[in-house]
């Protein structure tokens, strides 16, 4: 019995399969259910007892020997992929795609909510200059107001900066556009601010617009909180806060519920049970007729909120910075199943 053993060991190890086929027909031959060694484990029972532990060794070995021979062969037949044989319609491997930047996710949300009640994109220079910045916007020049926003000039121009806001985008809209006018202007803005987990001396704004006869601040409000249902949750509130802006009359501050505690109070919205999302107003006549508009004839709102906001509340991000550096190890947790 233990000659026929070793004489398969020698047999398996002469063996060098020429093709996949003939590898599985080894694989059979051996390991299938009628296969050898099978048949040389139910012998076993045969076997004298004092013979019996060599003979089981050496049928394991043999086992290991038969599996070794197989795996060192299995991946040395895969037919080479020459181009008749590579199936373009087969799905690539879906881990190595990238993902979208998370300031790109939100802002696409942000412009598809607003799309769907009848706002179009506009786009305006990030190289801007003082009038469409600020003084058409009714911060003229010593405006105090213009201390809060901290400009970079561009050389030693006063008139041509990197613009603070959005809200510039409003001013080219208006003169370019008659009422009824709803645009939503998404983009890049700039403040010579110390970069820190809440501040950042680049990020972005989304501004909206809305211009016609007769609106009201309801409109504003109610247009406000549908944005705020469709971007975090149906149950969320929100909150109307007094404020000042200079391109604005009546202003005010909108915070929405904090979907996190239920308004129970955490150290996110620091236990006031609401956070701050964007500044919002009815358009100050001012600006209307600095732009070539009848504010006799036209009312409308205007509101800006910041993209980088949004996502840390959205996602739960407790440092601005993350969205600027780029690490892949931060990015790669928003990537969506398609
Ligand atoms: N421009 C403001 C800012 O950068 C945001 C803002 C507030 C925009 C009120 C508006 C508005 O259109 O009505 O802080």
């Amino acid at each position: 019995m233990l000659e026929k053993v070793n004489k398969l060991v020698e047999k398996v190890n002469r063996f060098t399969p020429n093709s996949e086929e003939e590898l599985n027909n080894f694989r059979i031959e051996y390991l299938g259910k009628k296969g050898l060694l099978n048949g040389l484990f139910s012998a076993f029972k045969e076997v004298p007892s004092d013979q019996k532990k060599d003979f089981g060794a050496a049928i394991n070995n043999l086992k290991v020997l038969v599996q070794n021979k197989i795996e060192d062969y299995k991946d040395g037949f895969e037919t080479e992929e020459t181009e008749e044989s590579i199936d373009l319609s087969r799905p690539v491997a879906l881990d190595n795609l990238g993902s979208r930047h998370p300031i790109s996710i939100i802002r696409n949300e942000i412009v598809e909510i607003f799309n769907r009640i009848g706002f179009t994109i506009s786009e305006g220079p990030e190289i801007e200059d003082d009038w469409h910045n600020f003084s058409a916007l009714n911060l003229p020049k010593e405006h105090p107001a213009r201390d809060m926003q901290d400009t970079f000039f561009i050389q030693t121009n006063p008139d041509v900066l990197l613009r603070t806001h959005t809200s510039s985008v409003q001013v080219r809209y208006m003169n370019e556009n008659k009422p009824p006018i709803r645009t939503l202007s998404p983009g890049r803005v700039y403040r010579n601010e110390a970069v820190s987990a809440r501040a950042h001396c680049i990020f972005h704004q989304v501004e909206g617009l809305y211009i016609d006869e007769n609106v009201s601040f309801a409109d504003l409000k109610q247009c406000l909180l549908y944005f705020a249902k469709e971007m975090f949750g149906e149950k969320t509130k929100i909150r109307l806060r007094p404020s000042y802006f200079p391109f604005t009359e009546p202003s005010a501050e909108v915070d929405v519920s904090c979907n996190i505690c239920s308004e129970k109070g955490c150290n996110v919205c620091k236990n006031t049970g609401y956070l701050e999302i964007l500044g919002c107003g009815m358009v100050d006549p001012n600006v209307l007729e600095n732009c070539g508009i009848d504010s006799k004839k036209y009312s409308g709102f205007a509101f800006g909120m910041g993209i980088e906001r949004i996502a840390m509340l959205k996602y739960g991000v407790n440092d601005l910075r993350l969205f600027f550096e780029n690490d892949v190890r931060f990015l790669k947790q928003f990537k969506k199943s398609i």
